[in-house]
């Protein structure tokens, strides 16, 4: 493990090219033709029932749940400054209400569930809803998203308790960048969970990189030499606008931009065929065991292809990330609601889905959660 460690802090000076052109012409073109989208596969067979499916055709068989609205990190670009408010406990979805509208989920077609919060690792009782949620029968993929500060010890057990997939989220290698972006410190604490993460074998590990301009853009190169010898898809997001995160246009770094940069000092950086639900474009590099993607929600949507719903913890379903409305599976749950009722209430929001987002300065002006409420 320290071997690693060493290697991903010991960076060279970061590269210097800096491009400050908004908004450049997409570059995709040059590396390679552009790949033919793959059919949806209509998940190996998998009865897909008409809740999940939107007036689009859409078919929603991967749900976000968010387990928790704490963390223990605070990052500028996640949660405001004052902090949020918190729903009182009592009126979060408890381990067995979230198992019961998992299961409904799944049977109704959801093969991948995707554990977030605030930071899912923070709740007591995650091994438990791990294992119940991976014993689920047609759920594929139960996968993580976390920051990684109590992950290398947890890391064992969650494997053991059937997560298969993992993301860590690391915005900068640089320690005191760490501290000032996230109001906390740890960094070195990231740096070991991703590490770990290797160590038991996760392939690839997803290291989640919000891209900031005056931020981490000079590190944009650095995070793309990890891929050089380790199983890790770096994944550059654009910075998205949310409730209190103080977004502002001039510190996104366009997709088209972060990829001229990458481009240049990795020329053979080539384009890799992606699944049509995929929401980042992927890129290898020629001789580098890792990968390199690019999460691009601003300025290159992908809503067409959008097969995501969010389950918050105070048990609202939200169908679209950067869309205000929700509503409440809690309260009919709590009524005594039965599955026919609840899936009549989840097949209702679902079809009200709009064919896309409204555009980032639309959605920047919009009321919405603060990110940290609504898990990614
Ligand atoms: C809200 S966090 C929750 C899970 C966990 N606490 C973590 O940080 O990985 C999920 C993901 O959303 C990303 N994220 C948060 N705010 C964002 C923003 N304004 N724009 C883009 N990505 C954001 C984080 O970097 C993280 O990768
Ligand atoms: S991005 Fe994750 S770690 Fe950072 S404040 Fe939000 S929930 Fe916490």
């Amino acid at each position: 493990m320290k071997r690693y460690i060493s290697r991903i802090t010991n960076w060279p000076t970061p590269f210097p090219f800096r491009n400050l052109n908004f908004f450049m012409v997409d570059k995709e073109r040059n590396f390679g033709s552009k790949p033919t989208k793959e059919p949806i596969n209509n998940e190996e067979g998998n009865q897909i029932s008409d809740m999940l499916i939107d007036g689009f055709g859409r078919k929603h068989t991967y749900l976000r749940l968010s387990l928790t609205e704490r963390c223990n990190l605070r990052c500028q670009y996640c949660m405001p400054a004052e902090g949020v408010d918190l729903t009182p406990s009592p009126k979060l979805l408890t381990h067995n209400e979230i198992l019961r509208l998992a299961n409904l989920f799944v049977t109704s077609g959801v093969d991948k569930i995707r554990l977030t919060g605030g930071e899912p690792t923070v709740r007591k009782d995650i091994h438990d809803i791990c294992s119940d949620l991976s014993s689920l029968k047609g759920l594929k993929t139960l996968a993580i998203t976390t920051n990684g500060i109590t992950l290398a010890k947890k890391l064992p057990m969650l494997k053991q308790c059937g997560i298969t997939n993992l993301n860590i989220s690391l915005d900068t290698l640089v320690p005191s960048k760490f501290e000032f972006m996230t109001r906390r410190k740890g960094h070195h604490k990231v740096i070991e969970s991703i590490n770990a993460a290797i160590d038991v074998g996760y392939n690839p590990v997803k290291v989640n990189c919000v891209v900031m301009r005056g931020f981490n853009d000079d590190e944009i190169c650095d995070f793309v030499n990890l891929t050089v010898d380790k199983p890790i898809n770096v994944r550059f997001i654009e910075f998205m606008p949310f409730d209190g995160n103080v977004w502002n246009v001039k510190k996104l770094i366009p997709y088209s931009e972060m990829l001229d940069t990458v481009a240049k000092k990795f020329p053979t950086l080539k384009r890799l065929c992606d699944h049509p639900t995929e929401t980042a474009k992927n890129f290898q590099i020629d001789g580098h065991v890792g990968t390199v993607s690019f999460v691009t929600s601003m300025t290159k949507h992908f809503c067409a292809g959008c097969n995501r719903l969010r389950l918050l913890a105070d048990g609202n379903l939200k169908v679209c990330l950067f869309g205000p409305s929700e509503v409440s599976l809690r309260d009919p749950l709590r009524s005594g609601a039965g599955d026919e009722e609840l899936r009549e209430i989840i097949g209702t929001a679902v079809k009200r889905k709009k064919a896309s987002h409204a555009g980032m300065f639309d959605i920047a002006k919009t009321a919405n959660r603060p990110m940290i409420h609504i898990g990614g």
